[in-house]
């Protein structure tokens, strides 16, 4: 069933179905993005991997098709709080599509489904610093910067400070012990912020 429909985009609950369609998705060539490739899995890795994004109260995951019926984005909501109405953003879509308005129309379309329909008060994102095209998307969505800090980095094993093709990017990084760090920008988008820009 779709829950909400965008300009280019329409939204359903992730199924163990569409986990199929995400092994046929593109890979990124740019190093920096490798952590966004979505695994190639067998069948069994692949029912853990959906149990393990379905079985929980803290997450709910999401996918994105195109007007073609073509999936092309995957969304998650993790560490869900039920009192405060929060929780925090995922976003990942596939690599062939991307730069096409579908990441930024599927995430005005969620977001549409998260403050009126799940009547969300708050939505968090983490985001790299070098990471522009998802921050144009998520500031052309609506989100804020909140602050910038310095985390972990989810891929440990990028030779940031090893291979002279990241020369460009290693301002972003340091090395804390043996741990890869890197530069975030927090994000928020506000139920007020949400209806102040569409209008209730
Ligand atoms: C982030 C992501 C979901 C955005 O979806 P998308 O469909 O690619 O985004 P859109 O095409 O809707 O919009 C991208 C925006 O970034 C801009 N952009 C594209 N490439 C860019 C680049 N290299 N530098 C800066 N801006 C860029 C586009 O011009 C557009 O902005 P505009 O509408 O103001 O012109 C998608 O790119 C993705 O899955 N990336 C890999 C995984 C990832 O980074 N996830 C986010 C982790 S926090």
């Amino acid at each position: 069933m779709e829950l909400v429909k965008g300009e280019k985009t329409y939204i359903k609950k992730l199924k163990r179905e569409h986990i199929d369609l995400m092994q046929r998705w593109g890979r990124h060539e740019e190093p920096l993005f490798y952590c966004y490739n979505f695994p190639r899995m067998n069948e069994e890795q692949k029912d853990y991997w959906y149990r393990n994004k379905t079985l929980w109260f803290s997450k709910k995951c999401f996918v994105v098709f195109n007007n073609c019926d073509e999936l092309v984005g995957y969304i998650a909501l993790r560490n869900i709080k039920t009192i405060k109405r929060t929780s925090e953003l995922g976003i990942v879509f596939d690599p062939s599509n991307i730069g096409k308005g579908y990441g930024t129309d599927g995430l005005k379309a969620f977001l549409g489904y998260y403050f009126r329909t799940l009547k969300m008060r708050a939505l968090y994102l983490k985001v790299s610093v070098f990471n522009r095209r998802a921050q144009r998307c998520y500031e052309n969505a609506g989100f804020k910067l909140l602050a910038t800090v310095t985390e972990e980095f989810e891929d440990q094993s990028l030779p940031i400070f090893q291979e002279d093709c990241f020369i460009p990017y290693r301002h972003f990084f340091q090395l804390d012990g043996e741990r890869l760090k890197c530069q975030f920008i927090n994000m928020v988008i506000t139920r007020d912020m949400y209806f102040s820009r569409r209008g209730r």
